[in-house]
């Protein structure tokens, strides 16, 4: 994809100029983003998909039996749903990327932004008047409308500490005013962008309201130092430490002094500056799983020549739905391929084979180390007999 074609899910505007004067800045609405749009999922079917097991949903009331935002945490059962109100209230489901083949295709269409920044699609139904109330994300998010209609109305940036209503399980905006104009109703196949910090206040228009979320991840400062010090720490030798040769005598034997905590503070930055370990860690932070326990790892190791074999016969590999790779060259000719927060080096074609779009065929075993890396992604559970997934 070039950069400079207009992109009608951008309302026509390339990805450079949306990057570059959208993305983390303003929002944007895109009437008509989606203009054929079939949403790819029933109301009924997302309340089934909310009354599996290990699949993560909330229902919100507005007025529920034990008070106002009432929350509750899925699985849930049919006779929940048969209890509802006929309005005001909001079931949310996240991640049916990983569940629903149509819904993971979407994804595609937002390419212009790196991959491994996604995060899910969460989606919701709300009959008439249900919402989650005025609120503010810390992610960047399109609101694509995927059946009915629902009314969004902006409240422009809000800073970290707006007060938010105490007592309920919601973080929802105690002042929520209407910016100038920043209130649309949005049809099937209409889109919100919406970067973090934005407040908004989305509420169902009509009895078939379908919203896809598409959600972006960016660790934070504090969960970025934390685990880049956990994954440097699991390689530094014991012998890298404070040291102090050469120091003058204290003036005083009690004070930490300047030149001590200049020392220290030496010690860490010099560790932590490195560059090489540090992509390291982001491409395994990045590719970190949503849901780790969802990867299904052989129980017994396969036999790369088992591997090939099959490919050769015919069959094929599938990148497991949830699964996540992105990858990074290490020089001209090899790379690291990342996949749910591991981290292996291979020839460049091959990582960039395995975190795009190619097949996982046989012509794949072209590349040296092929039978090897898919074998161990295979048993990591990154990779899936292609059909495995199948009903
Ligand atoms: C919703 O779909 O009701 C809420 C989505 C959001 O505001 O982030
Ligand atoms: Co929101």
């Amino acid at each position: 994809m070039s950069s400079e074609s207009p992109l009608a899910m951008l309302g026509g505007l390339t990805a450079a100029e949306f990057l570059g004067d959208y993305w983390q800045q303003k929002p944007l609405l895109i009437r008509g983003a989606f203009p054929d749009l079939e949403c790819p999922l029933e109301p009924d079917e997302l309340a089934g998909l909310a009354c599996e097991e290990g699949i993560e949903s909330r229902l919100v009331e507005e007025h529920g039996e034990s008070g106002p935002w009432q929350v509750r945490h899925g699985p849930f059962d049919e006779r929940t749903f048969a209890r509802l109100p006929e309005r005001d209230w909001t079931l949310l489901v996240q991640a049916v990327d990983h569940y629903v083949p149509d819904v993971a295709k979407l994804l595609e269409a937002f390419d212009f932004l790196p991959r491994w920044r996604l995060d899910d699609i969460m989606i919701s139904y709300a009959p008439p008047g249900g919402s989650v109330g005025p609120h503010v994300d810390q992610y960047d998010v399109f609101l694509l409308q995927g059946s009915g209609q629902r009314r969004w109305q902006l409240g422009g940036k809000v800073d970290d500490d707006a007060p938010i209503i105490a007592g309920i399980d919601l973080r929802i905006l105690e002042r929520f005013a209407v910016e100038d104009g920043d209130d649309w109703v949005l049809e099937p196949g209409d889109m919100l962008y919406l970067p973090p910090g934005w407040s908004h206040h989305g509420v169902s228009q009509s009895d078939d309201c379908l919203t896809l979320s598409v959600g972006f991840r960016a660790p934070s400062a504090d969960e970025a130092i934390t685990s880049f010090a956990d994954y440097l720490g699991e390689q530094l030798p014991a012998s890298r430490r404070y040291a102090d040769a050469g120091m003058a005598p204290p003036a005083d034997p009690t004070e930490l002094d300047d030149d001590a905590v200049a020392r220290m503070r030496g010690l860490i930055l010099e560790t932590l500056d490195d560059p090489a370990q540090l992509a390291q860690w982001f491409g395994r932070a990045m590719t970190q799983p949503k849901y780790v326990d969802q990867l299904v790892q052989s129980e017994h190791p396969t036999d790369p020549a088992e591997l090939v074999a099959a490919l050769q016969a015919g069959e094929a590999l599938m990148r497991s739905p949830g699964s996540r790779f992105a990858w990074r060259a290490l020089n001209d000719e090899r790379a690291t391929l990342f996949a749910d927060g591991d981290g292996a080096e291979c020839p460049l074609p091959l990582a960039h084979a395995l975190a795009g779009n190619t097949p996982l065929d046989a012509k794949l075993l072209e590349i040296e180390g092929a039978a090897e890396l898919l074998t161990a992604l295979l048993d990591a559970g990154s990779l899936a007999w292609d059909g495995e997934f199948d009903e």
